[in-house]
């Protein structure tokens, strides 16, 4: 069993993942809305039907999981719980009830993190799950793609979860293409669409779904499975143009499908929050099976402009706040965001120092003075000022333009302002205490070694102020100022039942604390791991609801 990779979570401030995710983010936006592969994998591929499971008596199990695929922690551990045949949970009102494992696994996008390779994939999500299905029943497994799925243009995805051959973790899968359609028993059908990186329904996926519609009685519920909650995002970022076109699944339910979607599950955002309209119409997001924990408090979302009220949040909104404070740590939980900061800080050191006298560096007043004046009057300086300031303006939180270049620029200034006292300091410690002289080479070598080591651990302090602080006061930078966090605990799944009598009932199921230690063990002939950390917690009922059939 050692050789199982157990990951960390992903460390989205180490300068390497940076640097890619930029990459791909931007391949995939110039690239990817051209060269829309949907259309040809659907034109390659098998027709597909619907995928039935109508037949099936009794109560009808299935699980919902998305944004697996992170730490090997929070990844297995809800694999694991996901894959225990049952789990007994207490109600709030203090009854008990047995969940039963899913005959069906669907997974809601952001299969793995940080980015879609064939390796990742492996180690991240699919070695997880094979771990946690040893010696148990294996559930069909459907998945569509999120954001993350689609940086490689669906390759490895398609690879892992559209071959019916291949299979996942040894488990069977049936669809061909990143969409599909589940005809389930008491007339529900789950509808998973592909919505690619914010485009629109491509024209293969909306024949595909108006044949799904021609076989469906005018009694016909359905479920809705999309890769982003847009009524959280167009509610928070209204300004953002692609949240708004709400096109896609309006489009579905008038056009096509000529009824309203009674549930819609989604990801994308790394938490568990319920909203419900005035119809009973259920919106859920439920991101929670692996990556790194989202905020609940911020942004705001108790009442959407679209009618939709907040109904249950996890964590709730104490924890979440509380959680923010860790951004303090920034430096110890983002030990490789320091080498950014290093080479920021010893660069900008360098080019201010690199025209300063002797006489400019009497004091500190004299020394800003003359730095300053050869930011304007050498265009190398310059420009390197230029680039640091537009830098952290485009790293700032994308969806308002104001809160962009204010914060932005606020945020270089703290930086280049650090930078310079950290140089500061260096000069009067490499000319005061070590009595050098100004300007020699073990001086300058000296102080920019100190630069260089100091720069690290401040820099990346200051990012963690600026983020607490966009969070705690302006209820910005949600998702930067959680990822820096990298919070492996408070993770959650769906289960789902459909009774004989129709009546859809969600059970939202939530580890407080994963486990942090496994031990090998032996389950039906095969060796697989189990939790062995007396500090983790059960499994836990978070909330509860029926739609009737
Ligand atoms: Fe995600």
């Amino acid at each position: 069993m050692n050789e199982v990779r157990r990951r960390a979570m992903v460390g989205w401030y180490d300068p390497r993942v940076l640097a890619h995710s930029a990459y791909l983010v931007a391949i995939s936006n110039i690239f990817g809305r051209h060269s829309d592969t949907r259309l040809i994998e659907a034109l390659a591929s098998q027709p597909q039907a619907e995928f039935d499971y109508s037949a099936a008596s009794g109560d009808f199990w299935f699980d919902y999981a998305a944004d697996t695929g992170d730490g090997w922690n929070s990844t297995y551990a809800i694999a694991d719980a996901i894959a225990q045949p049952a789990l007994d949970l207490r109600r709030a009102d203090g009854t008990n009830v047995t969940t039963q494992a899913g005959k069906l696994l669907v997974f809601g996008g952001d299969e793995v993190y940080p980015y879609p390779t064939r390796s990742e994939y492996e180690t991240r999500t699919e070695t997880p799950y094979r771990l946690a299905f040893t010696g148990r029943a294996r559930p069909d497994v459907f998945a569509i793609p999120g954001n993350h799925d689609w940086y490689d243009s669906l390759v490895a995805f398609s690879r892992l979860f559209c071959r019916p051959e291949r299979g996942f973790a040894g488990c069977p899968t049936r669809q061909t293409r990143s969409y599909f359609a589940l005809e389930l028993p008491a007339n529900w059908w789950l509808l998973a669409i592909d919505l690619q990186l914010g485009a629109d329904l491509d024209e293969p996926q909306v024949q595909y779904f108006q044949k799904i519609a021609a076989r469906m009685d005018d009694a016909a519920r359905l479920i809705f499975c999309v890769p982003e909650p847009r009524w959280i995002l167009e509610d928070a970022y209204p300004e953002h143009s692609s949240y708004n076109e709400r096109a896609s699944t309006q489009f579905l339910e008038e056009q096509v499908f000529k009824r309203k979607a009674r549930v819609y599950l989604t990801g994308d955002l790394h938490f568990y929050k319920r909203h419900e309209n005035a119809e009973g119409v259920q919106k859920i997001t439920s991101g929670g099976a692996g990556a790194f924990l989202h905020p609940t408090h911020a942004p705001a979302t108790h009442q959407l402009r679209n009618g939709f009220t907040q109904r249950a949040a996890y964590p709730d909104e104490r924890t979440s706040r509380a959680l923010s404070w860790r951004n303090f740590l920034f430096p110890l939980l983002n030990p490789k965001a320091g080498w950014l900061y290093a080479f920021l800080y010893a660069m900008s050191a360098w080019l201010a120092s690199a025209s300063l006298q002797a006489a400019d560096v009497i004091d500190l007043p004299t020394a800003l003075a003359a730095a300053m004046n050869a930011a304007i009057r050498d265009p190398l300086n310059g420009m390197w000022l230029v680039t640091i300031v537009g830098g952290f303006i485009f790293f700032t939180d994308t969806h308002v333009r104001s809160w962009r270049i204010l914060g932005g620029a606020f945020h270089a200034v703290l930086h280049l302002a650090a930078a310079f006292a950290v140089g500061w300091a260096a000069l009067r410690l490499t000319t005061g205490a070590l009595e050098l002289h100004y300007g020699s080479i073990l001086q300058l070598l000296i102080s920019g070694a100190i630069v260089f080591l100091l720069g690290g651990p401040v820099g990346a302090f200051i990012l963690g102020l600026y983020l607490f602080v966009s969070i705690r006061v302006f209820g910005r930078h949600s998702t930067e100022a959680f990822s820096s966090l990298r919070i492996q605990d408070f993770k959650q799944w769906l289960r789902l039942r459909i009774d004989p009598a129709g009546n859809l009932t969600i059970f939202a199921i939530a580890l407080d604390r994963v486990p942090r230690r496994w031990r090998t063990m032996v389950r039906a002939g095969a060796e697989t791991l189990a939790a062995d950390d007396a500090r983790a917690t059960a499994p836990k009922l978070i909330d509860v609801v029926e739609v009737r059939g």
